[in-house]
């Protein structure tokens, strides 16, 4: 038990790491350029937060959060998504009174108690954007743009856009009553929770996982049908501009997405096999739900690290390999111990890649495992290079060796 991680988490090392830094270096990168400010929230914040914000009747809050109290009795939650605390965050620190819109970016793990599986695990990373301030789908389309920027830079070619508009408050009265019409239909059918839920929240029974209910639900109503003009407009403009802009999509009236907070346009990424890699949306009244002082639309998404790991996994796309050692330093004799390693010091902050020997290895071991470490160029440093002056670096791939003063070693190798 000791040694043996809790079920549905992960260890992050070597290749599996390296995928993820470059995966983060590519988010951030694109952030920069798009103008998309890093935010960090708390990994807990207090319960009635996802309560409120993600929503009572949504699996996650239903069965899915890590809720417990704390020394104080204070009801805490391991944050279950990314939304909810930048929104927290955004209304505590008055973001909203600075030039609007607000663009924040996320990297962050999130905590689910799902059933783990391939690509669903207990705890997750996200990199997520959230988008403040603005109403019009141009909004929707920056954080389009980005994604798919995002996934040609990572050589994603199997992952598809599909939207769907989920209407607002205002069109979701005429759809719940045509879904509870057909919910009533088939109520004996229907899971315990889908029942209870139908009276609560009728879109939640969408989401069931329940096989016999996901029958039923094929042939439910679709909100896209009861969307009013304003919605309906909304929508019609932002596949006008996706079309302008030669960003394939398909509409995909099955998606509402699991999370109560939103409204109008709902999207996902999904690959080949239908599986989502991505998902997002508008969330309009979240803000003011919040706090209701202030009443500001807002749009995001959030994509699962894991998943798009596995997305490049499953498509053999090959990330950069991890740069390799430029030089090995090999050390010949305990008198040459400090000053080979004041050498390999002022390399490193030349920015050159160095490795050295740290387990008294005899020379022979040490050229060993500088074949191991795959070293660029090797070097040996003892009395006599010390003494005048000079070393011996050797090309590993040419087998290859040049003489060089200690002082001209980078730039030989640069
Ligand atoms: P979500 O669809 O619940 O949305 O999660 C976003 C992404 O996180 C999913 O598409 C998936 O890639 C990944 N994910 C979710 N749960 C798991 C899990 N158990 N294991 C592995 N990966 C998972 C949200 O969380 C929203 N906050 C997205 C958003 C941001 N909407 C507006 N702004």
């Amino acid at each position: 038990m000791i040694t043996k991680r809790p079920r549905g988490t992960q260890d992050w090392y070597g290749s599996n790491m390296h995928k993820r830094t470059l995966v983060e270096e590519i988010a951030r990168k694109l952030c920069k350029s798009y103008h998309i400010k890093e935010i960090i929230t708390p990994v807990f914040e207090h319960t009635i937060l996802f309560q409120r914000g993600v929503g009572e009747t949504t699996d996650v809050v239903q069965k899915e959060m890590y809720t417990f109290l704390d020394k104080g009795n204070r009801s805490i939650t391991l944050k279950p998504e990314g939304t909810a605390g930048a929104v927290r965050a955004y209304l505590e620190n008055s973001l909203y009174a600075e030039s609007q819109p607000t663009k924040l970016f996320y990297i962050t793990q999130a905590f689910r108690y799902e059933n783990p599986q391939s690509g669903r695990l207990r705890q997750h990373h996200q990199f997520g954007v959230e988008f403040f301030g603005a109403a019009g789908p141009l909004a929707e389309l920056e954080l389009i743009s980005l994604l798919v920027d995002f996934m040609n830079e990572l050589g994603l070619k199997g992952v598809k856009l599909h939207i769907n508009s989920i209407g607002c408050r205002n069109c979701r009265k005429a759809y719940n009553e045509a879904l509870l019409g057909f919910l009533n239909q088939h109520k004996d059918k229907l899971c315990g929770t889908c029942k209870e839920r139908m009276e609560k929240n009728p879109l939640r029974t969408i989401d069931c996982k329940v096989p016999s209910c996901q029958e039923i639900m094929k042939d439910a109503p679709r909100t896209i049908d009861y969307l009013d003009e304003e919605c309906k407009d909304h929508f019609t403009e932002l596949q006008n501009l996706l079309n302008d802009m030669n960003i394939p999509f398909v509409v995909d009236t099955g998606i509402v997405r699991g999370l109560d907070y939103y409204t109008k346009t709902v999207f996902e990424f999904v690959n080949g096999e239908g599986f989502t890699l991505c998902g997002g949306g508008r969330y309009d009244n979240l803000i003011y739900e919040i706090d209701e002082k202030q009443d500001i639309p807002a749009v995001g998404f959030g994509f699962g690290i894991e998943r798009i790991i596995n997305e490049l996994e499953a498509e053999g796309v090959e990330l950069a390999s991890e740069p390799q050692v430029d030089l090995y330093v090999g050390i010949l004799g305990k008198e040459a111990k400090t000053a080979a390693y004041q050498i390999v010091r002022s390399l490193r902050k030349d920015g050159l890649i160095v490795e050295t020997d740290y387990m008294d290895r005899s020379l022979k071991a040490q050229m060993k495992y500088a074949n191991k470490l795959s070293a660029k160029n090797t070097v040996i440093i003892g009395a006599d290079e010390l003494a005048k002056g000079m070393v011996s670096i050797k090309n590993m791939a040419t087998g290859e060796q040049v003489s060089v003063e200690i002082s001209r070693i980078g730039e030989s190798l640069t």
